[in-house]
């Protein structure tokens, strides 16, 4: 009901996304490879015994999954694949930020938008990051670095290497708690050229609690709203505004 169109968009920085960058989504050659990849995948029947460190099943039970299964229902669909492909191609940041990489579908959307730049992915389970390697070799990117373990341990050791964080896509562990614990480690490490992409940001009451914490945060400025990714922008060019935008 709150969403704008184009015309109720007020900031020229919003016009240059809406009228610029996500029309072009669709577009760009890497995604249509990558769609081609992802059916590829869908007839994988192998099965992954997987470790689960994220929401609903803290105590890291094991259990049995195919990858065509995960791929269906964990991994990004395309038309979101595409719109952070588009964000990471007209942010061109040198080092990405994942959190969740799972079977490495959303990692291909991102990696190919920066050719020149660096994919570093956080998984927690073993055997998952182990196949999502094979999956980035095989579409034959040389630019994915994955990283096993616990975010709590995995991302305090990251943001201790780099200088700041330039684009961050957070897509693992959907709890309130933990989705305000990453985002206050990676504003820490956030100056204006830093953008941060939520997924899920609607999926349970505690993730909509931690959307709306992060948007009336004093340090974040322009929040974007796309229904299911929440953009967050450190920008102090930008006037501080929230906007819900339907693509
Ligand atoms: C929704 S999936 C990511 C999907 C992926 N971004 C994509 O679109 O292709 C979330 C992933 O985060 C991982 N995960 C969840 N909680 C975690 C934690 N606390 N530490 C490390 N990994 C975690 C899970 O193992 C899972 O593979």
């Amino acid at each position: 009901m709150k969403a704008h169109g184009r015309a109720g968009v007020h900031s020229p920085f919003l016009y240059h996304l809406c009228d610029n960058v996500f029309p072009q989504r669709f577009k760009h050659e890497e995604v249509n490879a990558i769609q081609k990849f992802r059916q590829k995948l869908l007839t994988d029947h192998s099965s992954i015994d997987i470790t689960d460190l994220g929401a609903g099943s803290k105590r890291g039970k094991s259990n049995l999954r195919t990858v065509s299964e995960i791929i269906k229902n964990a991994s990004k669909p395309h038309a979101w694949g595409t719109v952070l492909h588009a964000l990471a191609r007209e942010r061109k940041p040198e080092t990405i930020i994942e959190l969740g990489t799972s079977l490495g579908i959303s990692g291909l959307y991102l990696s190919t938008a920066i050719p020149g730049g660096k994919l570093i992915t956080l998984e927690g389970c073993p055997n998952t990051a182990q196949k999502a390697r094979q999956h980035v070799d095989a579409f034959g990117m040389n630019n994915v670095e994955i990283r096993t373990g616990n975010f709590d341990n995995t991302l305090p050791v990251l943001l201790k290497e780099i200088p700041f964080v330039e684009f961050a896509y957070i897509d693992g562990n959907h709890t309130e708690e933990a989705t305000l614990r990453y985002f206050e480690w990676l504003k820490a490490k956030s100056d204006s050229r830093t953008l941060l992409i939520f997924d899920d940001i609607h999926w349970s009451p505690g993730m909509k609690n931690a959307w709306n914490q992060i948007i009336r945060d004093s340090k974040t400025t322009l929040t974007v709203d796309l229904f299911r990714l929440g953009l967050v922008f450190f920008d102090t060019r930008l006037s501080k505004q929230h906007f819900n935008i339907l693509l």
